[in-house]
């Protein structure tokens, strides 16, 4: 049963536009090439059978008619004057013999039924030759005067243009499947636009989008908008509440560090000032984070020039970067992103790295379907029942591993994070097997 399904799954089409039309024309093809087969084999051969009966019996009635005549002059003098009203061409062969034989095309369908038909009605000695006129019967049927030969027109014995049946149903069929199609189309284009919307909302584009199409399929649009409208301010209140409360805070601080500048200086307040400035640093941090990088518009932008920028900058800080750059797709480099925003992702990663190690090789590889920022270290790493928690916000793991090497937030990776999901990608946390330290890796759907 499971592997029936499986391989079903294998022919059956992905698309829903391609099952959709399946369901609709599956079914009419089957009606059809039920309806030519039994249609065409039953009727036309029962109608060729009929027409047959009545011209063997005319032949026969014609054969017993001449069969009483004294002589064979007689007899042609009668096939002479009946030959016209029957519509039948006769001749008396009185010193003939007859092979009894039949011959037919392959192909000749109903030819068979005739055959059958006439020896059946006849049952006489008698040859029958259906090819070489083209729309004749060449019968001869042996009798006491001779050899009969009769040319039956084949227009008797078949019933007109089988094919006519066959020729409309093809041309409807193949009218009535465009027509589908080109409805199929418009049904299944509001669905296509719908998921190419909700896509990019996941990156962190908000495309234009006017819900269409079915009832179900425009229920569905709408419910999208609302939920991205409803998300979209839920972000906005949370970005402004955070700055708000950070930016509040910032005055008492100012305060605070005005009244120590005229305190006379003491070992206490040279605490209390480090403390200060230790908490504005925060506060500059989570307005950062607060903020996020709100408002950039995504922009083509070529990954590897970025990598360079960044490698460059840390350069002119005094920090060796090893940059490796790996381009799968030479002719499209670039790839629609939110620059400042990635800058500052991989930013974040770099200087994490080069804090807690001495060599940092920053790798970009740029595949057809994504781009990968990776970020590799020589440092103590992040053991692995950690690395779930550094992602989360004000998370740092250096005092309880008792190193002080940089004073942060813990925001770095959570910033990271945040910005790789706005773009539909995400951030791992792995063991460098290069360089023995961590290794961060971001990566981003093209
Ligand atoms: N490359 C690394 N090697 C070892 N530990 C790391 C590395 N990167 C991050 N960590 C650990 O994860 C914690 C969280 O990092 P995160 O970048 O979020 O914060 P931070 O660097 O402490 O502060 P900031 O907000 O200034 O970046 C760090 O405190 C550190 O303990
Ligand atoms: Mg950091």
């Amino acid at each position: 049963m499971k592997r029936i399904s499986a391989t079903l799954k294998k022919f059956t089409p992905r698309s829903l536009f391609r099952r959709a039309l399946m369901i609709l024309v599956l079914p009419i093809l089957l009606l059809q090439v039920v309806v030519a087969v039994l249609f065409i084999q039953r009727h036309y051969d029962g109608v060729t059978g009929q027409m047959a009966t009545a011209v063997a019996r005319e032949i026969r009635f014609v054969i017993s008619q001449i069969e009483n005549l004294p002589d064979v002059d007689a007899a042609n003098e009668m096939l002479a004057t009946i030959a016209i009203p029957l519509g039948f061409d006769f001749s008396l062969r009185p010193d003939d013999r007859v092979e009894p034989d039949a011959v037919r095309a392959l192909y000749d369908v109903t030819g068979g039924v005739i055959e059958e038909t006439l020896k059946d009605e006849l049952r006489r000695p008698m040859a029958l030759d259906l090819v070489t006129y083209p729309k004749h019967v060449d019968a001869r049927i042996s009798t006491t005067k001779g050899v009969l030969q009769v040319l039956i027109p084949r227009r008797r014995m078949n019933a007109s243009n089988p094919h006519l049946l066959l020729v409309w149903m093809t041309t409807i069929s193949v009218v009535l499947t465009t027509v589908a199609v080109i409805f199929l189309r418009n049904q299944v284009r509001p669905i296509r636009e719908l998921a190419t919307v909700a896509s990019a909302f996941g990156r962190g584009r908000s495309l234009p989008f006017r819900p269409s199409g079915a009832e179900e399929v425009r229920r569905a649009g709408i419910a999208f908008v609302d939920m991205r409208n409803r998300i979209e301010r839920q972000m906005q209140q949370r970005t402004r509440m955070l700055s708000g409360v950070s930016h509040d805070l910032r005055t008492p601080l100012t305060r605070m560090k005005l009244a120590l500048a005229v305190i006379d200086p003491s070992p206490e307040t040279a605490e209390l000032s480090r403390d200060v400035s230790e908490m504005e640093h925060m506060l500059d941090a989570f307005l950062a984070f607060a903020r996020g990088e709100a408002g950039e518009l995504s922009s083509d932008t070529d990954p590897v020039e970025l990598a360079e920028e960044i490698a460059e900058d840390a350069r002119r800080r005094g920090r060796e970067l090893a940059l490796v750059a790996e381009v799968e797709t030479p002719g499209e480099r670039a790839v629609s992103l939110r620059r400042q925003a990635v800058k500052r992702c991989v930013v974040n990663l770099v200087e994490n790295a080069l804090a807690y190690g001495d060599t940092v090789s920053l790798g970009v590889r740029l595949g057809p379907k994504s781009v990968e920022f990776t970020v590799e270290d020589d440092g103590p790493g992040i053991p692995p029942d950690k690395r779930e928690e550094v992602l989360r916000p004000f998370t740092r793991l250096d005092e309880a591993r008792g190193q002080n090497i940089a004073s942060g937030v813990g925001l770095g990776l959570s910033i990271a994070l945040d910005i790789a999901r706005s773009h539909g990608g995400s951030l791992s946390l792995d063991e460098s097997r290069r360089l023995g330290g961590l290794r961060a890796c971001v990566r981003l759907p093209r």
